[in-house]
Protein backbone atom coordinates (compact mmCIF):
# COMPACT_ATOMS: atom_id res chain seq x y z
CA UNK A 1 0.00 0.00 0.00
CA UNK A 2 1.02 3.49 -0.52
CA UNK A 3 4.12 2.85 -2.31
CA UNK A 4 3.31 3.11 -6.14
CA UNK A 5 4.77 6.64 -7.88
CA UNK A 6 4.37 7.70 -11.12
CA UNK A 7 6.50 11.18 -12.56
CA UNK A 8 5.86 12.94 -15.94
CA UNK A 9 7.10 16.20 -17.29
CA UNK A 10 5.45 17.84 -20.32
CA UNK A 11 7.22 20.99 -21.66
CA UNK A 12 5.87 24.57 -22.47
CA UNK A 13 6.05 25.68 -26.43
CA UNK A 14 6.84 28.72 -29.04
CA UNK A 15 5.15 28.93 -31.89
CA UNK A 16 7.01 29.95 -34.81
CA UNK A 17 3.99 31.42 -36.30
CA UNK A 18 0.07 30.68 -36.70
CA UNK A 19 -1.59 33.08 -33.56
CA UNK A 20 -5.00 32.74 -32.86
CA UNK A 21 -5.16 30.60 -35.82
CA UNK A 22 -6.14 27.30 -33.50
CA UNK A 23 -9.76 28.28 -32.56
CA UNK A 24 -10.57 29.04 -36.01
CA UNK A 25 -10.21 25.72 -37.43
CA UNK A 26 -6.64 27.49 -39.12
CA UNK A 27 -3.13 26.08 -39.20
CA UNK A 28 -0.13 26.96 -36.67
CA UNK A 29 3.97 25.65 -36.65
CA UNK A 30 4.60 25.53 -33.09
CA UNK A 31 7.54 23.60 -31.45
CA UNK A 32 8.29 22.26 -27.38
CA UNK A 33 10.66 23.51 -25.41
CA UNK A 34 13.33 22.27 -23.21
CA UNK A 35 11.57 24.22 -20.23
CA UNK A 36 8.30 22.58 -18.55
CA UNK A 37 6.43 21.13 -15.31
CA UNK A 38 7.61 17.91 -13.46
CA UNK A 39 4.94 15.95 -11.58
CA UNK A 40 5.67 13.61 -8.63
CA UNK A 41 3.12 11.90 -7.75
CA UNK A 42 2.58 8.80 -4.84
CA UNK A 43 -0.35 7.06 -3.54
CA UNK A 44 -1.56 7.98 -0.71
CA UNK A 45 -3.71 6.18 1.78
CA UNK A 46 -7.29 8.01 2.71
CA UNK A 47 -7.36 10.20 5.62
CA UNK A 48 -9.22 9.69 8.76
CA UNK A 49 -12.67 10.07 6.97
CA UNK A 50 -12.01 7.72 4.87
CA UNK A 51 -12.09 9.46 1.56
CA UNK A 52 -9.07 9.35 -0.72
CA UNK A 53 -7.48 12.84 -1.79
CA UNK A 54 -5.23 14.84 -2.95
CA UNK A 55 -2.23 16.85 -1.61
CA UNK A 56 -0.18 19.22 -3.81
CA UNK A 57 2.63 20.76 -2.96
CA UNK A 58 3.95 23.82 -5.52
CA UNK A 59 7.40 23.73 -4.94
CA UNK A 60 8.32 26.43 -6.39
CA UNK A 61 6.15 28.73 -4.76
CA UNK A 62 6.37 26.68 -1.71
CA UNK A 63 2.19 26.65 -0.99
CA UNK A 64 -0.26 23.63 -0.63
CA UNK A 65 -3.79 22.27 -1.46
CA UNK A 66 -5.67 19.54 0.16
CA UNK A 67 -9.05 18.07 -1.23
CA UNK A 68 -11.12 15.23 -1.78
CA UNK A 69 -10.95 13.39 -4.87
CA UNK A 70 -14.79 13.19 -5.41
CA UNK A 71 -16.56 15.65 -6.51
CA UNK A 72 -13.46 19.24 -6.19
CA UNK A 73 -14.78 22.38 -5.53
CA UNK A 74 -13.36 25.35 -7.86
CA UNK A 75 -10.26 27.16 -6.80
CA UNK A 76 -8.33 29.98 -8.32
CA UNK A 77 -4.33 30.49 -9.10
CA UNK A 78 -2.38 27.31 -9.45
CA UNK A 79 -5.25 25.32 -7.66
CA UNK A 80 -7.52 25.48 -10.26
CA UNK A 81 -5.38 23.71 -12.44
CA UNK A 82 -5.05 20.59 -9.97
CA UNK A 83 -8.82 20.34 -9.16
CA UNK A 84 -9.55 20.40 -12.73
CA UNK A 85 -6.94 17.89 -13.90
CA UNK A 86 -8.29 15.59 -10.86
CA UNK A 87 -12.32 16.37 -12.16
CA UNK A 88 -12.24 16.57 -16.15
CA UNK A 89 -10.22 13.13 -15.35
CA UNK A 90 -12.82 11.67 -13.73
CA UNK A 91 -15.35 12.70 -15.81
CA UNK A 92 -13.94 11.10 -18.85
CA UNK A 93 -13.98 7.83 -16.73
CA UNK A 94 -10.14 7.54 -15.91
CA UNK A 95 -9.53 5.87 -13.00
CA UNK A 96 -7.49 7.78 -10.43
CA UNK A 97 -5.76 7.11 -6.89
CA UNK A 98 -5.64 9.09 -3.96
CA UNK A 99 -1.89 11.12 -4.67
CA UNK A 100 0.68 13.22 -3.04
CA UNK A 101 2.00 15.38 -5.84
CA UNK A 102 4.85 17.49 -6.03
CA UNK A 103 4.86 20.16 -8.63
CA UNK A 104 7.89 21.88 -9.86
CA UNK A 105 8.52 23.85 -13.16
CA UNK A 106 11.13 26.14 -15.21
CA UNK A 107 8.82 27.51 -17.61
CA UNK A 108 7.72 31.33 -16.43
CA UNK A 109 4.40 31.50 -15.53
CA UNK A 110 1.71 33.94 -17.62
CA UNK A 111 5.15 34.69 -20.26
CA UNK A 112 3.29 33.16 -23.10
CA UNK A 113 5.29 30.05 -23.11
CA UNK A 114 2.30 28.06 -22.28
CA UNK A 115 3.18 27.32 -18.53
CA UNK A 116 -0.55 26.40 -18.11
CA UNK A 117 -0.60 23.82 -20.58
CA UNK A 118 2.53 22.44 -19.71
CA UNK A 119 1.42 21.93 -15.88
CA UNK A 120 -2.18 20.52 -16.56
CA UNK A 121 -0.65 17.99 -19.31
CA UNK A 122 2.18 16.74 -16.86
CA UNK A 123 -0.84 16.14 -13.96
CA UNK A 124 -2.71 14.62 -16.48
CA UNK A 125 0.07 12.25 -17.13
CA UNK A 126 1.55 11.37 -13.49
CA UNK A 127 -2.15 11.10 -12.33
CA UNK A 128 -3.38 8.53 -15.23
CA UNK A 129 -0.16 6.39 -15.05
CA UNK A 130 -0.54 6.55 -11.75
CA UNK A 131 -3.63 4.72 -11.62
CA UNK A 132 -3.21 2.86 -14.63
CA UNK A 133 -0.72 -0.23 -13.51
CA UNK A 134 1.26 0.75 -16.74
CA UNK A 135 -1.47 -0.47 -19.03
CA UNK A 136 -1.08 1.75 -21.89
CA UNK A 137 -3.36 1.94 -25.44
CA UNK A 138 -1.19 4.92 -26.73
CA UNK A 139 1.75 2.21 -25.94
CA UNK A 140 4.11 5.02 -23.88
CA UNK A 141 1.74 7.16 -22.23
CA UNK A 142 -1.48 5.83 -19.98
CA UNK A 143 -4.09 7.81 -22.27
CA UNK A 144 -4.23 8.62 -25.94
CA UNK A 145 -2.45 11.86 -26.64
CA UNK A 146 -5.11 13.55 -28.67
CA UNK A 147 -7.35 12.46 -25.51
CA UNK A 148 -5.44 14.26 -23.01
CA UNK A 149 -5.35 17.43 -25.04
CA UNK A 150 -9.04 17.51 -25.04
CA UNK A 151 -8.99 16.66 -21.62
CA UNK A 152 -6.42 19.31 -20.70
CA UNK A 153 -8.01 21.88 -23.09
CA UNK A 154 -11.27 21.54 -20.84
CA UNK A 155 -9.13 22.14 -17.36
CA UNK A 156 -8.39 25.72 -19.17
CA UNK A 157 -12.32 26.65 -20.19
CA UNK A 158 -14.03 25.28 -17.31
CA UNK A 159 -11.26 25.99 -14.14
CA UNK A 160 -9.22 28.24 -14.96
CA UNK A 161 -11.81 30.32 -17.26
CA UNK A 162 -9.69 30.77 -20.51
CA UNK A 163 -11.60 29.60 -23.46
CA UNK A 164 -8.17 28.39 -25.35
CA UNK A 165 -8.05 26.46 -28.36
CA UNK A 166 -5.71 23.31 -28.60
CA UNK A 167 -2.45 24.97 -29.73
CA UNK A 168 -0.22 24.89 -25.97
CA UNK A 169 -1.44 21.13 -25.37
CA UNK A 170 -0.75 19.59 -29.09
CA UNK A 171 2.49 21.41 -28.95
CA UNK A 172 3.37 20.23 -25.58
CA UNK A 173 2.42 16.76 -26.39
CA UNK A 174 3.42 15.73 -29.81
CA UNK A 175 6.67 18.42 -29.69
CA UNK A 176 10.19 16.32 -30.70
CA UNK A 177 13.80 17.54 -31.10
CA UNK A 178 14.40 19.43 -33.76
CA UNK A 179 11.46 19.49 -35.02
CA UNK A 180 8.58 21.85 -35.43
CA UNK A 181 4.61 20.85 -36.02
CA UNK A 182 2.56 22.13 -38.73
CA UNK A 183 -0.80 21.54 -36.97
CA UNK A 184 -4.08 21.79 -38.90
CA UNK A 185 -7.18 22.47 -36.66
CA UNK A 186 -9.60 21.69 -38.51
CA UNK A 187 -8.28 17.90 -39.61
CA UNK A 188 -5.69 17.85 -36.31
CA UNK A 189 -3.40 16.36 -38.37
CA UNK A 190 0.06 17.09 -37.15
CA UNK A 191 2.98 17.35 -39.82
CA UNK A 192 6.41 17.06 -38.57
CA UNK A 193 8.58 19.87 -40.09
CA UNK A 194 12.74 19.78 -39.23
CA UNK A 195 13.73 23.11 -38.35
CA UNK A 196 16.66 23.69 -40.61
CA UNK A 197 18.10 26.98 -39.49
CA UNK A 198 22.09 26.60 -40.12
CA UNK A 199 23.01 27.81 -37.10
CA UNK A 200 20.04 30.51 -36.84
CA UNK A 201 18.69 30.36 -33.83
CA UNK A 202 15.75 31.64 -32.06
CA UNK A 203 15.40 33.18 -28.79
CA UNK A 204 12.85 34.53 -26.23
CA UNK A 205 12.10 37.90 -24.54
CA UNK A 206 9.96 38.90 -21.87
CA UNK A 207 7.73 41.76 -21.76
CA UNK A 208 7.76 41.87 -18.04
CA UNK A 209 4.01 42.26 -18.74
CA UNK A 210 2.00 39.01 -17.28
CA UNK A 211 -1.45 38.19 -18.40
CA UNK A 212 -3.90 35.56 -17.71
CA UNK A 213 -5.93 35.09 -20.61
CA UNK A 214 -9.27 34.51 -18.32
CA UNK A 215 -8.96 38.26 -17.53
CA UNK A 216 -7.10 39.71 -20.86
CA UNK A 217 -9.22 40.08 -24.23
CA UNK A 218 -8.45 36.35 -25.49
CA UNK A 219 -12.40 35.25 -24.84
CA UNK A 220 -13.41 38.63 -26.77
CA UNK A 221 -11.28 38.12 -29.38
CA UNK A 222 -12.20 34.52 -29.87
CA UNK A 223 -16.10 35.81 -29.90
CA UNK A 224 -15.16 38.38 -32.09
CA UNK A 225 -14.32 35.58 -34.47
CA UNK A 226 -17.46 33.64 -33.82
CA UNK A 227 -19.15 36.38 -34.87
CA UNK A 228 -17.68 36.75 -37.79
CA UNK A 229 -18.20 33.23 -38.51
CA UNK A 230 -22.00 33.65 -37.68
CA UNK A 231 -22.76 36.86 -39.74
CA UNK A 232 -20.82 35.11 -43.05
CA UNK A 233 -23.04 31.62 -42.25
CA UNK A 234 -19.74 29.88 -41.90
CA UNK A 235 -19.13 27.01 -39.68
CA UNK A 236 -15.06 28.70 -39.29
CA UNK A 237 -12.92 31.19 -40.51
CA UNK A 238 -10.60 28.49 -42.46
CA UNK A 239 -13.55 28.82 -45.79
CA UNK A 240 -13.90 32.24 -45.83
CA UNK A 241 -13.01 33.54 -49.09
CA UNK A 242 -11.42 37.74 -49.48
CA UNK A 243 -14.44 38.95 -50.66
CA UNK A 244 -16.71 37.69 -47.60
CA UNK A 245 -13.97 39.04 -45.34
CA UNK A 246 -14.00 42.74 -47.05
CA UNK A 247 -17.95 42.80 -46.49
CA UNK A 248 -17.42 42.33 -42.81
CA UNK A 249 -18.65 44.91 -40.45
CA UNK A 250 -15.56 46.26 -37.98
CA UNK A 251 -13.55 44.85 -35.99
CA UNK A 252 -14.98 41.49 -37.38
CA UNK A 253 -12.95 42.23 -40.34
CA UNK A 254 -9.78 43.08 -38.96
CA UNK A 255 -10.17 40.34 -36.57
CA UNK A 256 -11.12 37.89 -39.64
CA UNK A 257 -8.57 38.75 -42.29
CA UNK A 258 -5.81 38.68 -39.48
CA UNK A 259 -6.78 35.00 -39.07
CA UNK A 260 -6.79 34.29 -42.88
CA UNK A 261 -3.54 36.35 -43.56
CA UNK A 262 -1.98 33.87 -40.49
CA UNK A 263 -2.88 30.61 -42.26
CA UNK A 264 -1.17 31.76 -45.41
CA UNK A 265 1.84 33.25 -43.40
CA UNK A 266 2.15 29.63 -41.95
CA UNK A 267 2.60 28.03 -45.42
CA UNK A 268 4.83 30.54 -46.52
CA UNK A 269 6.84 29.69 -43.05
CA UNK A 270 6.83 25.82 -43.60
CA UNK A 271 7.83 26.82 -47.76
CA UNK A 272 10.98 28.61 -45.99
CA UNK A 273 11.93 26.06 -43.48
CA UNK A 274 12.35 23.81 -46.50
CA UNK A 275 13.87 25.78 -48.77
CA UNK A 276 16.43 26.76 -45.65
CA UNK A 277 15.71 30.39 -46.21
CA UNK A 278 15.65 31.78 -43.07
CA UNK A 279 15.66 35.60 -43.88
CA UNK A 280 12.01 34.88 -45.41
CA UNK A 281 10.99 33.39 -42.16
CA UNK A 282 12.07 35.98 -39.92
CA UNK A 283 10.13 38.42 -42.43
CA UNK A 284 7.25 36.09 -42.15
CA UNK A 285 7.66 36.56 -38.50
CA UNK A 286 7.81 39.91 -38.79
CA UNK A 287 4.55 40.47 -41.08
CA UNK A 288 2.62 38.32 -38.67
CA UNK A 289 3.31 40.68 -35.48
CA UNK A 290 2.04 43.35 -37.67
CA UNK A 291 -0.81 41.46 -38.42
CA UNK A 292 -1.34 40.54 -34.47
CA UNK A 293 -0.91 44.69 -33.10
CA UNK A 294 -3.05 46.55 -35.65
CA UNK A 295 -5.59 43.49 -36.89
CA UNK A 296 -5.79 42.00 -34.09
CA UNK A 297 -5.15 44.20 -31.36
CA UNK A 298 -3.43 42.03 -29.14
CA UNK A 299 -0.06 42.99 -28.65
CA UNK A 300 0.71 46.34 -26.06
CA UNK A 301 3.38 48.99 -25.11
CA UNK A 302 5.48 46.77 -23.40
CA UNK A 303 5.25 44.28 -26.21
CA UNK A 304 6.26 47.03 -28.90
CA UNK A 305 9.13 47.88 -26.41
CA UNK A 306 10.40 44.63 -26.17
CA UNK A 307 10.20 43.85 -30.05
CA UNK A 308 12.05 47.04 -31.08
CA UNK A 309 14.86 46.00 -28.58
CA UNK A 310 15.20 42.71 -30.43
CA UNK A 311 14.93 44.04 -33.64
CA UNK A 312 17.87 46.96 -33.05
CA UNK A 313 19.88 43.91 -31.54
CA UNK A 314 19.97 42.50 -34.66
CA UNK A 315 16.98 40.14 -35.11
CA UNK A 316 15.74 39.23 -38.39
CA UNK A 317 11.94 38.95 -37.45
CA UNK A 318 10.40 39.36 -33.47
CA UNK A 319 6.56 38.69 -32.65
CA UNK A 320 4.99 38.30 -29.90
CA UNK A 321 4.03 34.39 -29.22
CA UNK A 322 1.06 33.07 -27.68
CA UNK A 323 -2.25 34.66 -26.82
CA UNK A 324 -0.52 38.58 -26.51
CA UNK A 325 -1.44 41.47 -24.11
CA UNK A 326 1.68 40.80 -22.30
CA UNK A 327 3.99 37.77 -22.67
CA UNK A 328 6.73 37.18 -24.73
CA UNK A 329 8.68 38.20 -27.71
CA UNK A 330 9.79 35.34 -30.18
CA UNK A 331 13.18 36.44 -32.11
CA UNK A 332 15.03 34.98 -34.78
CA UNK A 333 18.74 35.60 -35.27
CA UNK A 334 21.28 35.01 -37.64
CA UNK A 335 24.68 32.97 -36.71
CA UNK A 336 26.83 35.65 -35.98
CA UNK A 337 23.96 37.88 -34.02
CA UNK A 338 24.20 36.96 -30.53
CA UNK A 339 21.26 36.32 -27.98
CA UNK A 340 20.49 39.31 -26.70
CA UNK A 341 20.85 40.71 -23.21
CA UNK A 342 17.89 39.55 -21.10
CA UNK A 343 16.72 36.91 -23.64
CA UNK A 344 17.12 33.20 -23.22
CA UNK A 345 17.87 30.62 -26.65
CA UNK A 346 14.86 28.46 -27.35
CA UNK A 347 15.25 25.05 -29.52
CA UNK A 348 12.73 22.26 -29.71
CA UNK A 349 13.17 19.56 -27.20
CA UNK A 350 10.90 16.35 -26.97
CA UNK A 351 7.21 16.28 -26.40
CA UNK A 352 5.51 14.82 -22.97
CA UNK A 353 6.78 11.95 -21.06
CA UNK A 354 6.68 9.64 -17.97
CA UNK A 355 9.60 9.73 -16.38
CA UNK A 356 10.77 6.16 -15.30
C1 LIG B 1 -2.90 30.97 -26.19
C2 LIG B 1 -3.95 29.86 -26.24
C3 LIG B 1 -3.83 29.05 -27.54
C4 LIG B 1 -3.78 29.97 -28.76
C5 LIG B 1 -2.79 31.11 -28.56
C6 LIG B 1 -2.86 32.12 -29.67
O1 LIG B 1 -1.63 30.42 -26.10
O2 LIG B 1 -3.80 29.00 -25.15
O3 LIG B 1 -4.90 28.13 -27.62
O4 LIG B 1 -5.07 30.44 -29.08
O5 LIG B 1 -3.01 31.79 -27.32
O6 LIG B 1 -2.39 31.58 -30.84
Amino acid sequence: MADRRASAFAPGRVNVIGEHTDYNQGLALPFAILQGVTVHAAEHPPGPDGRPGIEALAADLGETDRFALENPSPATGWRAFVRGAVAELGDAGVPLLGARLEISGDVPRGAGLSSSAAFSVSLCLALAELASHGHHPDEELPLERIELARICSRVEHRWAGAQTGLLDQLASLYGALDTALLIDFMTLEIEPVALQLDGWHFAVADSGERHAHAASGYNERREQCARACELLGLSSLREATPDQLAGLPEPERRRATHVASENERVLQAVAALRAAEPALLGELMNASHQSLRDLFEVSTPAVEATVKRLLEAGAAGARLVGGGFGGSVLALLAPDVPTPPGAFEVSPGPGAHLIL
